[in-house]
């Protein structure tokens, strides 16, 4: 397969290209990025000399430049975005330009090349926010109610990613998951940033109660879901992906990791609320594991466990990144 990676400097594109580098020695890949704050090629260290993989700076929104990376390519993963809720509630433009209007000009491409398959990696905040103490979850059938322009922003690349299925034939998947964590996740996003604070004998900052609820899903696994789908899912379908079977609020991850680190609850921190922060998400993952046999690997304390391993062996990767991660929530 030659696969066109989008976004492949940022978290879950890195794992994504690392995974597949090792299970498919025959294919190769082209990683299109923008190197935005988000985009390091420090997390691709390790491949940049893999004669299988090259990497291409620029931007999803440049139709010259999509519409000749796809050439020659028979398969488009597309991870590319902007990601962070936090970030779009400062700049909601940046959200519509690349995850609304990117996605779009990659669509165009995908159909003009005649690619085989289109993969969008999309979000369970799609479906807006679930009640906490109640046992519904998201499934592919919950009906679009984003809350947040980062949420508004991928549920307009959804709606665009399918209107070219029905409209134009292209045989696209999309895989609405849950939040993922593992290496090279930014130190901004919860989980990290609460282990390279406590690494650095700094509090860790719970927003409001702390009793928000997210279904954390590990990358690794995530990737072997997009790995099946990319090979055997159904063209024009949706799959969603989630993590756990058991849920925790965001107090109790944080409790967790300060154990795991052998430090005390003295280093939490209850802080102001995030304006319109969705209450819980579930992710009901019953239609992948029934079509395609997927289900998480390994259970959810083990991955944390060896996420916090990781960040405390690789300080060389997030070290860099702390500062600027720290410097949006002073805004
Ligand atoms: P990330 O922010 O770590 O990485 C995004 C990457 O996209 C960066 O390398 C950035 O440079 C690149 N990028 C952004 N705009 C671009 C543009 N216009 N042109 C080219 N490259 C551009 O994001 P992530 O956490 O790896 O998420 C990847 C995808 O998965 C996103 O689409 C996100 O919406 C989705 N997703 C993420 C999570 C999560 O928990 N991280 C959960 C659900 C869905
Ligand atoms: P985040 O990693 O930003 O992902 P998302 O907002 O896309 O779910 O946040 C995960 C949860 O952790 C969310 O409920 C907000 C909360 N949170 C904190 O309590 N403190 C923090 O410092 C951060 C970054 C997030």
């Amino acid at each position: 397969m030659k696969l066109l990676v989008t976004g492949g400097a940022g978290f879950i594109g890195s794992n994504f290209i690392h995974y597949w580098l090792k299970h498919y020695p025959e294919d190769s890949i082209v990683n299109l990025d923008k190197l935005t704050y988000a985009g390091h090629l420090s997390s691709l260290k390790d491949v940049s000399e893999n004669s299988r993989y090259k990497f291409v700076k620029g931007d999803i929104c440049s139709q010259k430049l999509t519409d000749s990376l796809m050439v020659d390519v028979d398969t488009v993963v597309h991870f590319a975005a902007e990601s962070h809720v936090d970030r779009s509630i400062l700049h909601p433009s940046e959200f519509v330009r690349s995850n609304v209007l990117g996605t779009q000009v990659l669509l165009e491409s995908a159909l003009k090349n005649k690619v085989k398959r289109f993969h969008l990696i999309s979000t369970d905040e799609v479906f807006g926010s679930l009640p906490l103490n109640s046992r519904t979850k998201f499934s592919e059938s919950t009906p679009y109610d984003p809350k947040s322009p980062y949420s508004a922003s991928k549920s307009a690349a959804d709606h665009l990613v399918r209107a070219y299925f029905h409209t134009f034939g292209l045989p696209i998947t999309i895989t609405n998951c849950s939040n993922n964590f593992g290496p090279y996740q930014n130190p901004e996003k919860f989980i990290p940033r609460m282990i390279t604070n406590l690494i650095l004998n700094q509090k860790i900052p719970i927003y409001g109660d702390g009793k928000n609820v997210r279904d954390w899903l590990y990358v690794e696994d995530h990737c072997w879901a997009i790995d099946l789908i990319v090979h055997n899912g159904r063209p024009g379908q949706t799959y969603c992906i989630g993590g756990q079977k058991k849920e925790f609020s965001n107090f109790e991850i944080a409790q967790k990791i300060i154990k795991l680190m052998g430090m005390d609850k003295s280093m939490l921190e209850f802080v102001a609320d995030r304006p319109s922060h969705d209450r819980r998400y579930a992710v009901n993952w019953s239609k992948v594991h029934r079509e395609l046999g997927w289900s998480p690997a390994k259970n959810f304390d083990d991955r944390l466990k060896s996420t916090v391993e990781w960040y405390s062996n690789n300080k060389w990767w997030w070290m860099p990144l702390k500062k600027q991660a720290e410097s949006i929530y002073r805004k």
